[in-house]
């Protein structure tokens, strides 16, 4: 790397260069003479290396205190503050017999008490007859959708689910899989009706429905409209009971619901909302600091920036701790950037998580935020969009701005191509 450059973001163990370098086509004519699997494998590699959308695994600047966490999925800072970690030991302490290694498949030799008994109070705490636990919520949406549909039954699912519940679809034995437009109740009504008519032993309750949907969706940050849709389902089921509800509570646990239960438990509950009420404050400071900023009418105006969960904010009952930042499409990079090197860290969202052309950037409140950060952050965003607008208008002879200019100095000495470069 050229020794002229001072850039912090730019240091050679960062994770910044990692990403970028792990993203470049690798032209090393030795490879070509390489075995064929080899060589299938890299070609594979190479398609998501020329969009950049290569998963690479690097430590991400969060993790290592170089920037705010606006990113994480720690939402309450569980594991920041140490409190788990504590918890967890405290645990172990007072079960000094308990077995850390499994011992065998827990359908077989490797059960034991301590799983049944937190399995037991989980069902308890939600109401449910029973818990499972399982190795990760992939996991549990791999198995929940292979083995709960039955010959003849049919999936519904909307839109935006999780790649690991279509990985469980996939596997399923339900005739039909049906997809319904995100969070739309009238969709889901008539895909619901067009799927009655047309399979006579659901029409005649013999057979069910199974609905697929998430209480919050980690891509956009909304809330599903569960109340609706299970007032739709109960219609238009004609008291059968068969259209039942799956619904992944992966972002909602410890954030809504009576003790953070989750979405189910909060709507069996008056829409009371229990705690997290520092992420409330965050996600209100956010959109306040957002809209009222002299900059926030022309950013939509010029179609430079859209923030889908500021409309009407004011009047949700209450704002998820995700929320999702649309600069436009060409400018993904030149924002995160930006933020990146004022020491905020938010997440690119871009293919293959969300379709081309629906790139964003998503911010995620924690406990551990504090309000000055989150107007610093917002304060950061029209910095840069002005930036921008100089650009657009001519005002400036810069062709890009500042942050971004500087990392492209950088890849262009280095030979990399790609991140939004100009
Ligand atoms: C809605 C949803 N379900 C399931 C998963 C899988 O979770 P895990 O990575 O913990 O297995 C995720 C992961 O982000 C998710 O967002």
């Amino acid at each position: 790397m050229n020794g002229s450059i001072q850039n912090p973001m730019l240091s050679k163990a960062g994770a910044l260069v990692k990403h970028i370098k792990s993203q470049q086509i690798d032209r090393d004519e030795a490879k070509k003479s390489h075995p064929t699997f080899y060589r299938n494998l890299e070609e594979a590699l190479d398609v998501r290396r020329g969009t950049q959308s290569l998963f690479s695994i690097v430590q991400s600047n969060w993790q290592t205190k170089n920037a705010v966490d606006f990113c994480s999925n720690d939402y309450l800072s569980w594991n920041t503050t140490g409190l788990i970690r504590t918890h967890f030991l405290d645990e172990l302490s007072r079960y000094p017999d308990f077995s850390v290694a499994a011992g065998g498949s827990r359908v077989m030799e490797g059960n034991y008490p301590y799983i049944e008994e937190t399995e037991a109070e989980i069902a308890a705490a939600h109401g449910a007859e029973a818990g499972l636990i399982t190795s990760s919520a992939f996991d549990a949406n791999v198995m929940v959708w292979t083995a709960l549909p039955r010959p003849g039954d049919v999936i519904v699912y909307d839109a935006l689910v999780h790649a690991s519940t279509h990985e469980g679809m996939e596997r399923s034995l339900a005739i039909r899989k049906t997809e319904f437009l995100h969070n739309d109740v009238d969709s889901f009504r008539e895909t619901l009706l067009a799927i009655i008519d047309s399979q006579p032993l659901i029409k005649q309750g013999k057979r069910s429905i199974i609905v697929a949907v998430e209480s919050i969706y980690s891509m956009e940050g909304d809330v599903c409209p569960l109340l609706d849709l299970v007032e739709i389902a109960e219609e238009v089921s004609h008291g059968h009971g068969n259209i039942q509800f799956v619904v992944d509570e992966t972002h909602s646990t410890g954030l809504i619901g009576p003790k953070g239960y989750g979405l189910v438990c909060e709507l069996g509950l008056e829409a009371e909302i229990a705690g997290q009420e520092s992420i409330q404050i965050l996600a209100r400071t956010f959109f306040e600091a957002l809209t009222s900023h002299p900059l926030w009418p022309s950013a939509q105006e010029k179609g430079l920036l859209s923030v889908p969960l500021a409309a009407g904010w004011e009047e949700r009952p209450y704002l998820t701790h995700i929320v999702t930042v649309w600069p436009r499409q060409k400018y993904i990079y030149w924002l995160y950037l930006h933020l990146l090197s004022c020491s905020f860290f938010v997440l690119p969202v871009k293919q293959p998580i969300v379709p081309v052309g629906e790139s964003r950037l998503r911010i995620t409140f924690h406990a551990e935020n504090t309000p000055a950060q989150v107007t610093a952050l917002v304060e950061q965003i029209f910095t840069w969009m002005e930036e921008v607008m100089d650009i657009e208008q001519g005002k400036t002879q810069k062709k890009v701005t500042r942050a971004a200019g500087e990392v492209y100095v950088w890849m262009k000495q280095e030979g990399l191509r790609g991140f939004g470069m100009v």
